[in-house]
Order: structure tokens, then sequence, then C-alpha cells
């Protein structure tokens, strides 16, 4: 996204650049998770700008979920991972922007003729081929979803080439989704899905479907998620009409 710029000297504006600052902190892992931003006093002292560029440099990533702010005792970097429910990103962009590196592990990575399921998901003709991602999706040791992505073989033929993203993987296809319908339901996870979370049987989790277009309207994606309810909090704004 571009930068609004100051008309004068054509810079960045002095809370977007910190905003960006600050992002930057987080990312690296300079400030971890749980841990405190120094006052909004300090930060002005310190780094010579208005207390009002401070104040809206961190209500913007407060609302980006990046760090959270509790009532008279301060901003800290965001322990749970929230996530903005209007963006369209992908696992591994939202777990880089919280400097975690994401990982994979495959159980399935095949293409195979399209299920009566699917090919109504993909608004796909019966019979055509369809590619499928079947994964537990980690940031270092720690699983936190589980992902069965099903992508039509017209866009994305061989699977094995997705080692990590499968967003930047239909990006460099030129076929990265561009607007996404998804619904969550709150599921109780069952055995098999608890065992590959680590958490008890019977934890909450989010279930998420996720059916992805392109600008002509082809469906890219059809994935189904269960996503820890230990560690997400899914977040929107909401205007009225
Ligand atoms: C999220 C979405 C999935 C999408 C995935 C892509 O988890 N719920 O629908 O397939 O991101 O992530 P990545 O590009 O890291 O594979």
């Amino acid at each position: 996204r571009r930068l609004s710029r100051d008309p004068a000297t054509s810079q960045p504006l002095a809370y977007l650049r910190l905003r960006r600052a600050i992002r930057n902190v987080v990312e690296h892992r300079d400030i971890e998770p749980g841990q405190a931003l120094p006052s909004e006093r300090d930060l002005s002292r310190l780094l010579e700008l208005s207390r009002v560029t401070i104040r809206k440099a961190i209500a913007g990533l407060v609302e980006e979920g990046l760090l959270n702010q509790r009532h008279g005792a301060g901003t800290f970097v965001a322990e749970r991972i929230i996530k903005p429910m209007s963006r369209l990103t992908s696992f591994t962009e939202d777990l880089r922007a919280r400097g975690l590196n994401p990982r994979s592990e495959f159980f399935e990575r095949g293409v195979g003729e399209v299920t009566p399921e699917e090919s109504m998901a993909l608004n796909l003709s019966p019979g055509v081929l369809v590619a499928r991602l079947h994964r537990v999706r980690y940031a270092k040791e720690e699983p936190l979803a589980i992902e069965r992505s099903v992508v039509p073989a017209s866009i994305l033929p061989d699977p094995m080439v997705v080692h990590d993203s499968l967003y930047q993987v239909l990006e460099t296809l030129g076929c990265r989704p561009r607007r996404a319908l998804q619904r969550l339901r709150a599921v109780s996870l069952g055995a098999q899905q608890a065992r590959l979370l680590h958490v008890p049987v019977g934890s909450a989790g989010l279930n998420i479907e996720r059916r992805s277009f392109l600008d002509d309207g082809r469906v890219v994606e059809f994935t189904t998620s269960w996503y820890r309810g230990d560690i997400y909090d899914f977040v929107a704004e909401l205007q009225t009409d």
C-alpha cells in the first residue's frame, strides 16, 4: 500500500513512518509478544515526535492487531494472533508480520479427480483435476492450524512446488486471489485434530472455510481450516449502512 505523503515535503507522514518503524521492531522481535511498549510520553521524548503522532501510529497498529492496549497499563505487543477479517492475507503473511517463521508439514500433496463437494465449491465440472494440499501449519515448533486446500489443476498443475506459502506460489503463477468469501464456525476439536494441534481433545477451535476468487470470477481455492481457538482472535471493523 502507498503511504500518504506530506504535500510540502513529499515524505510519508510522520505517524505512518512511525507505524512502519514499530512494525519493524515487532517483526524483528526486538520487543517480544506480551511485552510493553515504552509509554507515550517516553516515545514522544525519545523520538521527538508529538504525542498526537505517537497516538495515531499506535491506534493504527492496534487496529491491525499487532498491538493491544490495556486501560491504565499501557500498550503491549499482542500475544494472541489477532487477524483482521477484512483483509485477504495468507497464513505466511500473518505470521511473518509477527516475526514468526511459518512452516508446513504435509500429509497430502497431489492431483486427483474433483469430488462432488469440491466441484460445487470450486465451480468445476465433474471429472476435472484438482490439486490437493493437506497440511499442519506451524510457527517454530508450535502447530497453529490444520488446512486442507483444493485448487483447480488448471491453475496449480503441480502442487509439489508448494513448500511454504500457497499464495506465494499462486502469485508467481499470476493467480493470486483477489477476493474471498469466508465462513467461521466454532468447533470442538476431535481426537485426531487435537493430537495434531497439541491441545487437549475437545478444545475450542475455529473451522474456517474460504473460497477465493480471481478478478475474472474463477474460484482459485477452496480451503477448510481448523485454527486453534486458544491462539487466534478474528476481528472485524463494523459500520452502519
Ligand atoms: C489462510 C487461509 C487459507 C489460505 C492460506 C494461504 O490460512 N485461511 O484459505 O489457503 O492462508 O496461506 P499460505 O500462503 O501461507 O499457504
